[in-house]
């Protein structure tokens, strides 16, 4: 089978699309036939040696956090699935979705939403799993509170702004001048310009600022955060000595993969109330472009790699 992997950490020119054995499920395990898998933040910083979960050790390794799919073998314990279920996942960071088949364990399976096609899919998972952890695991997000989500208009973002409406929560955002009517559509109830305007002089205190940006936009958010409320960050480590002196509750997260999560979201999707908005789309040769294209353009929704036609 094709897979799109690196021998060693560098820039765009280390991704050589290759031929490699397919893998075959152990018990707990599923095999995907990959039809698409999206492109996250993650995946460049893996690629350049940056992200501590993958080492020398790990190379060759095959990039790619997240899939949509069809089962194509299931191994012996396995009784959740079925040969032809089409599903999308979250991977660990064992496997990686830029092949053609690719292992996962059933737990980190969910059956992919009806109402989408194969590339909305692959946009799910992990930005979908990583906004669900760190508005609802770790800020304890509830129907009638406030949150302020850094970075609203991005992968991460865009469903995060959906999944807290849909718990009954107000919802403010940072985001580009011309994303702003983007939010609003995705249901934000107020729109911040991050380059122009302050959101420490325009948001009303609120009980969770939820960080998808880091530096010093995290530092300013405690001004905005009610005593007994929370920062949770996907970034860095917030400041704890004076988050503690203003009673605000601060946390960085690693999303992990989570089916039963993934089934709640698809659940949302085929219900209406969350939209999956895809930013662009390139074949699996194309990955560099794709990850150049996250990087450098303005990204409004998730960008989607074509693993099959
Ligand atoms: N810890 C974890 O498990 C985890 C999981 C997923 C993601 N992450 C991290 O979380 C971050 C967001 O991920 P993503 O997939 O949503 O990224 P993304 O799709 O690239 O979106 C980033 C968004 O942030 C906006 N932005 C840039 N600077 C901003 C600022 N100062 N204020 C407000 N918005 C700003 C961008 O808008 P413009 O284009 O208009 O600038 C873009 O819409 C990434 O750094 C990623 O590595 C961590």
């Amino acid at each position: 089978m094709q897979a799109l992997r690196i021998q060693r950490f560098g820039g765009p020119e280390v991704m050589k699309i290759e031929a490699i054995d397919r893998p075959t499920p152990a018990a707990d395990e599923v095999l995907i036939k990959v039809f698409a898998a999206s492109v996250n933040p993650v995946d460049a910083k893996m690629r350049e040696g940056k992200y501590p979960v993958v080492t020398e050790k790990d190379l060759p390794y095959v990039l790619g956090r997240d899939v949509s799919g069809e089962i194509a073998a299931a191994g012996n314990d396995v009784s959740s699935f079925l040969i032809g279920d089409e599903v999308f996942a979250f991977l660990s960071p064992e496997h990686g979705g830029y092949e053609e088949f690719v292992l996962a364990k059933s737990d980190e399976v969910a059956a992919m939403p009806k109402s989408l096609d194969a590339i909305g899919a692959a946009a799910v998972p992990l930005a979908g799993i990583t906004a669900w952890q760190g508005l609802f695991d770790h800020g304890s997000l509830r129907s009638g509170q406030r949150v302020l989500i850094h970075g609203g208009a991005g992968g991460v973002g865009h469903f995060a702004i959906q999944f807290a409406k849909a718990k009954g929560a107000w919802v403010a955002v940072t985001v580009s001048a011309d994303d702003k009517e983007f939010a609003a559509d995705l249901g934000a109830d107020q729109m911040i310009d991050y380059k122009l305007e302050r959101f420490e002089d325009l948001v009303e205190p609120v009980d969770l600022v939820f960080d998808l940006i880091g530096g010093e936009t995290q530092q300013r958010s405690l001004a905005v955060i009610k005593p007994g409320g929370a920062l949770i960050s996907t970034l860095q480590e917030p400041h704890k000595a004076r988050a503690a002196e203003l009673n605000i509750r601060v946390g960085r997260y690693t999303a992990q993969p989570n089916g039963a999560q993934l089934q709640e979201i698809a659940e949302l999707i085929d219900q209406g109330k969350v939209k999956v908005v895809i930013a662009s789309t390139f074949e699996l040769r194309e990955a560099a472009e794709a990850q150049a294209a996250l990087r450098d353009k303005h990204t409004r929704g998730k960008v989607v790699l074509k693993v099959v036609d």
